[in-house]
């Protein structure tokens, strides 16, 4: 079987040695020395100057919206994943979606004047598939009309824009460390801030809103990650230079091998350094998409529809049609990126979608041997 995605996983001894000395002091949360450590290891790495390491993505995005006091409506877009638009509803806001660049797939700066309003307080975009939005045009606007600007980078660990963290740009950024990103801590994420006073603020907001031992100065909630989670980071993170060379040689083994294909690909920023953290394919037409993931499953390979549908249609929001949403989130589909992806479980992969486009059949095609094993293997245990 090729999942979609599998986490990345260091030696266990890596992860035993970590174990080890939380046995030993026997601190297991709340700000430990390991959360300690993985926040001063991201800053060095990232080049970033102040950043807190958080329970998920998802809370990172309800931090920084109640850090910020946003309240009325955000502007933001149709095409991310669920947690971009639910963590504004949860802070009783109100989304209002403008449509994405059909090229780039991030929210069009050039759509997002019109949709402003007295009520608009500020603009949640995200750096979709790790590349990086237009973030000077959606600066400038911010600018003119006095609004915030958040960018949800949940795909961006390792991005740069302008040879800068992209974490480094908006008045927060946030990311997500879920064991499906390419870095991970299995559960986590961060926010990101150049501005000391919002830092404290967010840090108070981690942690109920504490402000000493017997104040609370702000609402909070419980945002922090525990020493467990902060020990896979730090495993992770002495792996992530060979993460990011590997899934940047399987990306472009991709668009060699399917080169025939009639699809194109999201265009990268190219001011930026991008992290090679999808491999999304736009089809043609869906047809041919839905076609090619019959195919792909009949030969045990998962792909998914991301995103899927357009965030603009959920049943806690306001319903709203926006054609190039509507038409991009129709046709793309991310292919399997993860570590251990080999170059020939890739050309396995490219060979039954270029058959079926060319024969539009759905082939049972000779299976590599890793995969032959593995399939023989799950058929025999359910013999037994
Ligand atoms: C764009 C985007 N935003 C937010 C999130 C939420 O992150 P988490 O799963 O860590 O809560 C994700 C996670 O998949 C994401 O892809």
């Amino acid at each position: 079987m090729i999942p979609v995605t599998k986490p990345f996983l260091p030696k266990v001894e890596e992860y035993d040695d970590y174990l080890a000395s939380i046995w030993e002091r026997q601190w297991l949360t709340n700000n430990g020395p390991l959360v300690n450590e993985l926040e001063l290891r991201l800053k060095e790495y990232l080049q970033v100057n102040h950043l807190l390491y958080v329970a998920n993505g998802t809370v990172a995005l309800q931090i920084a919206i109640e850090a910020l006091a946003l309240s009325g409506e955000i502007i933001t877009t149709p095409f991310s994943f669920v947690a971009t638009t639910s963590s504004i509803v949860w802070q009783g806001c109100k989304p209002v979606f403008v449509d994405i660049d059909a090229k780039t797939l991030n929210i069009d700066p050039q759509k997002i004047e019109e949709a402003i309003t007295p009520q608009t307080s500020a603009i949640l975009a995200t750096h979709v598939y790790g590349n990086p939005c237009d973030i000077d045009a959606i600066q400038e606007i911010a600018d003119k009309y006095k609004l915030k600007v958040i960018y949800d980078a949940a795909h961006c660990f390792g991005t740069k824009y302008k040879n800068r963290s992209v974490f480094e740009y908006g008045d927060i950024s946030t990311t997500s460390f879920h064991a499906t990103k390419l870095f991970h801590s299995i559960e986590g994420g961060a926010v990101f801030t150049q501005c000391p006073e919002l830092l404290k603020k967010m840090s108070q907001i981690r942690n109920f809103g504490y402000n000493g031992p017997n104040e609370f100065t702000v609402l909070g909630l419980n945002g922090k990650n525990s020493e467990f989670h902060a020990a896979m980071g730090l495993c992770n993170l002495k792996h992530i230079n060979e993460i990011l060379k590997k899934r940047k040689q399987l990306s472009h083994h991709y668009w060699k091998k399917l080169e025939k294909l009639a699809a194109t690909y999201p265009k990268i920023n190219p001011d930026s350094e991008y992290n090679y953290s999808y491999f999304p394919i736009l089809f043609e037409s869906k047809e041919l998409m839905l076609k090619c993931i019959a195919a792909l499953e009949v030969n045990k390979i998962y792909c998914r529809r991301y995103f899927y549908p357009a965030l603009s249609h959920l049943p806690y929001v306001q319903d709203q049609i926006l054609p190039v949403c509507e038409d991009i989130s129709d046709r793309i589909l991310c292919l399997p990126l993860y570590h251990t992806l080999t170059f020939a479980d890739i050309n396995y992969i490219a060979r039954i979608i270029l058959r079926i486009q060319n024969y539009q059949e759905t082939p049972v095609i000779d299976m590599p041997v890793n995969l032959q094993i593995e399939l023989d293997t799950i058929l025999k245990t359910k013999e037994n």
